[in-house]
């Protein structure tokens, strides 16, 4: 039987997760996470399902030897490339971050028209478009790849004259097309949010799926019996990081990403999983 005291899984490509773990904590603060940020492979964006695949199967065997007792996909890429196939390899309940993202997006959305950003590979799965269209079929979506967004973010540059710039570029092609929200779909866009809302305007919802995402963790785990009961102690090391590359980088983006005064981030060979 699964240890309803056992840590939360989350993982990403590299820091974006973060923006979701921040939410996790800040909704379901008593529950303990495991975050693991592939930081040596990132970004995943670009890469081809087949590769996504195996390194989402990677960490989530990583994920599985902390004792988790359920995973969260906290990168739309990963989500819209293996969480299918993988959920059905694992005793235990996943969920990954475009599910949550096209909810909050046709609640936001009054004239039903509506821009996805993200990484190459997530606008090219359609992915968004698909499950938009299977719950509003009469809905019109918009997407763009930005794919210089996540070295950006990874850089730190997170308001720069040239995110400004580049950000421009990319979403020009979508301030045309009358749409009124804004899916950020990708887990690190969150972090130039105040750019991106510069450029769109403020006719223009944007929506961060790490919010809806946090919120149907919290059901999932209610729903399954899942919700840790033990009570945290001072000094308890509720919160453990891993990444695949080093940690000092990292832990200088965790901590001022969420604030909690991460104090080491242990750095793994993902590989041998
Ligand atoms: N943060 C990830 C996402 O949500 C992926 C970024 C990348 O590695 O390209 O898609």
């Amino acid at each position: 039987m699964t240890d309803q005291n056992a840590p939360i899984g989350v993982f990403d490509s590299g820091v974006g997760g973060l923006t979701v773990v921040k939410e996790i904590m800040h909704q379901i603060p008593n529950e303990r996470i495991v975050y693991f940020g592939d930081t040596a492979r990132v970004p995943y964006g670009s890469k081809s399902k087949e590769t996504i695949t195996r390194y989402s199967r990677q960490i989530v065997r990583f994920l599985q030897t902390r004792k988790v007792k359920a995973i969260v996909a906290a990168c739309n890429t990963a989500s819209a490339y293996a969480l299918d196939e993988i959920e059905k390899e694992v005793d235990l309940p996943m969920i990954g971050v475009v599910k949550p993202g096209v909810k909050a997006a046709l609640s936001a959305t009054r004239n039903g028209r509506i821009g996805v950003i993200g990484t190459e590979g997530t606008v090219r799965s359609g992915i968004y478009s698909q499950y938009i269209k299977e719950m509003e079929p009469g809905a019109d979506i918009t997407g763009k790849a930005c794919p210089l967004f996540v070295p950006l973010v990874e850089e730190g540059l997170w308001q720069d004259p040239v995110t400004d710039e580049i950000a421009k570029r990319y979403l020009s092609e979508l301030i045309g097309e009358n749409i009124d929200t804004l899916v950020l779909g990708c887990t690190h866009y969150p972090l130039i949010r105040e750019t991106l809302g510069r450029i769109m305007g403020q006719g223009v919802v944007l929506v961060n799926p790490a919010y809806e995402t946090a919120r149907e963790l919290l059901e999932l785990l209610e729903e399954k019996a899942l919700l840790r009961c033990e009570e945290s102690r001072l000094g308890d090391n509720k919160y453990e990081f891993f990444v695949s590359d080093s940690s000092e980088k990292f832990m200088r983006f965790a901590n001022s990403i969420i604030k909690y005064g991460i104090l080491s981030a242990k750095t793994i060979n993902i590989e041998e999983y």
